[in-house]
Order: structure tokens, then C-alpha cells, then sequence
């Protein structure tokens, strides 16, 4: 996290003093490296709005990849569903730190 906020790559979402959400991405290539939103605070569009705030600082004519769970495992059931909203479209199918992943890009 450090290590992203001294690239001024980490963005934070607050409320009412308390961090409810955290996103860190790259810029070359853009990357949207970790997303996540406090349970108590999920469906109130604060993921869509910390993407939004990524957005504005990449290049809006490069694509934008994350990757996330694969199909068929619940805890990915919200992210998949999520950045298919946000137009990302489904990519392919790697591991990470062992664990099948599947990769999703946006493209502009
Ligand atoms: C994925 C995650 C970051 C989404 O954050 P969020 O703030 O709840 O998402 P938003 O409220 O901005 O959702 C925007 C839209 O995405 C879709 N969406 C989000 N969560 C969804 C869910 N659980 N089921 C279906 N659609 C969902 C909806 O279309 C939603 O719009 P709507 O509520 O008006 O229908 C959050 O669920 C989370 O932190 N999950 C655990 C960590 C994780 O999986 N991180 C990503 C790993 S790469």
C-alpha cells in the first residue's frame, strides 16, 4: 500500500472519518491491481466511483486489465459481476500466486 501511495497510485474511499474502501492500480501498463469495499458498505456504488477516480489518472486510449476469481467460485460471484457492469469484458484464463484467475480488460 505504501509502496502505491508514493506513486500516487492508491486511492481510498471515506466515511465519516473511516476508510470503507481501497483500489491501487499501474499506469504502464494500466493495471487495476487490488479493489476492494467494506461488506457493510457494498452496493452504494463506492467501487464504481473509486474506478471512475482510477480512470482519470490513465491514459484513456490504453485498455485497463484486472485480474479477478474465475466462474463458479462465490467469492468472485461480486467483482466478476461488477466489472462486466463497468464494461469490462472477460479475458484469459492465468494463475496468480498459484490460483486460477481469469483476466478481465477494458478497452476503449
Ligand atoms: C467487487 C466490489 C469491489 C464491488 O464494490 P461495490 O462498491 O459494492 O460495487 P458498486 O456498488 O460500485 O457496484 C456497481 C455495480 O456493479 C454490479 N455489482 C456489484 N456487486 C454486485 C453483486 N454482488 N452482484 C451483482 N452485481 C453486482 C451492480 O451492477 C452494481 O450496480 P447496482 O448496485 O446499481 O446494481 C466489492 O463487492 C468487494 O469489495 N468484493 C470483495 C473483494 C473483491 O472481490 N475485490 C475484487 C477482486 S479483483
Amino acid at each position: 500500500m505504501l509502496d502505491f501511495m508514493s506513486r500516487d497510485a492508491a486511492i481510498c474511499a471515506k466515511r465519516e472519518g473511516r476508510v470503507v474502501g481501497a483500489l491501487l492500480f499501474s499506469r504502464e501498463p494500466a493495471v487495476l491491481c487490488f479493489l476492494a469495499v467494506d461488506d457493510a458498505c457494498r452496493r452504494q456504488h463506492i467501487g464504481e466511483r473509486m474506478v471512475a477516480c482510477m480512470r482519470t489518472f490513465l491514459d484513456p486510449a490504453k485498455e485497463v486489465t484486472v485480474t479477478t476469481y474465475r466462474e463458479g467460485v462465490p467469492e468472485g460471484v461480486a467483482a466478476r459481476a461488477f466489472y462486466k457492469r463497468l464494461g469490462f469484458a472477460e479475458g484469459r484464463l492465468t494463475e496468480e500466486f498459484g490460483s486460477p484467475v481469469q483476466e478481465f480488460i477494458w478497452k476503449p
